[in-house]
């Protein structure tokens, strides 16, 4: 059997340089995963239907586990890991916590990817926006209406203002 060829990519990944050395079939996903150690986008399906694997690229949601790592050679890569932190969460974050939006969490990551894709060039969707750009994104838990309650809490969140007029959030 041949052995698999060896490449060196880079990534900016949550804004630091990294450099990986990656077999050419190696997935993304397992890059993020095996290599970088951030364990939060999930490997589901591995087949590019359930949306738990979902990072940023370039700008763009994407399923992890469709993509070959070297196809992200020279990217600009977000992860879950790069939004908050249990002291401060990302607006996103907080939002599907206040909502109730996560029940086992398995999903969650990826939702919130998906939904920081759609808030980065959208920063006011709409219902079916949101419904929209989460439609890859499975949750077997929670129905999906408190999960897009959570994004448009967190764009109002984001946008300094909340519902109940209170101000920024
Ligand atoms: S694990 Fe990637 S879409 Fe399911
Ligand atoms: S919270 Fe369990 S799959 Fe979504």
């Amino acid at each position: 059997m041949m052995k698999e060829r060896t490449c060196e990519i880079s990534l900016t990944l949550n804004g630091r340089e990294r450099r990986f050395f990656v077999e050419e079939q190696e997935t993304l996903l397992h890059v993020l995963r095996e290599r970088a150690g951030l364990t939060g986008a999930k490997k589901g399906c591995d087949l590019g239907e359930c949306g738990a694997c979902t990072v940023i690229l370039n700008g763009r949601a994407v399923n992890s586990c469709c993509v070959f790592a070297v196809q992200a050679d020279g990217g600009v890569v977000e992860t879950i890991e790069g939004l908050g932190t249990p002291d401060r969460p990302h607006p996103l974050q907080q939002a599907f916590i206040d909502a109730g939006a996560i029940q086992c969490g398995f999903c969650t990551p990826g939702m919130i990817m998906a939904a920081k894709a759609l808030l980065d060039r959208e920063p006011r969707p709409g219902r079916e926006a949101i419904r929209q750009a989460l439609s890859g994104n499975l949750c077997r838990c929670t129905g999906y209406e408190k999960i897009e309650r959570a994004v448009e809490l967190a764009a109002e969140a984001i946008a300094g203002y909340t519902e109940k007029g209170g101000g920024a959030a």
